[in-house]
């Protein structure tokens, strides 16, 4: 699979399990959540800086966008790391700094999925997307995670 369809799979993967986050308020199971959300950002971050990010950063037209695109996975990453560590997860202020994520990411992934995507197309051939797409998997389960279209096959 093209690594452009692998990284809207996560996307929409994570975008409901912060749903379902803010959807109780029973701790134990938003403790259990955001810990799932927080081990697939990082390894959807982390491959997705390695084998999309440096390869664009590599050219004028992707630089910005992946050196922004950078600061957001370090932000995302911050708030989740927050919330995972809270001992308040049933608290209003927690459920706040939730929804301060979910519009990050949304925010982030539709940048990604619009702007990001578009020039990935114009910088790599349907090969290269597909070969890419075979290193974000390995570089993800080296991380211990399956990507969303991997694990719903
Ligand atoms: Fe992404
Ligand atoms: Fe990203």
């Amino acid at each position: 699979m093209a690594i452009l369809e692998l990284l809207k799979a996560d996307h929409a993967k994570v975008k409901s399990l912060l749903e379902e986050t803010l959807g109780t308020e029973d701790a134990t199971q938003r403790s259990q959540l955001i810990k799932q959300i927080k081990t697939d950002l990082t390894a959807h971050s982390h491959a997705e800086e390695k084998v999309l990010y440096r390869r664009m950063e590599k050219s004028e037209e992707g630089k910005d966008e992946a050196l922004e695109g950078d600061v957001e996975h370090e932000l995302v990453l911050l708030l989740c790391d927050q919330l995972a560590r809270s001992r308040s997860k049933g608290s209003d202020p927690w459920t706040a700094r939730c929804s301060v994520l979910k519009e990050l990411i949304e925010h982030h992934v539709e940048e990604e999925e619009g702007e990001f995507f578009k020039t990935a197309r114009r910088l790599f051939d349907r090969p290269t997307l597909q070969r890419m797409g075979n290193e974000f998997i390995k570089e993800k389960s080296r991380l211990g995670v399956a990507p969303a279209a991997e694990a719903a096959e």
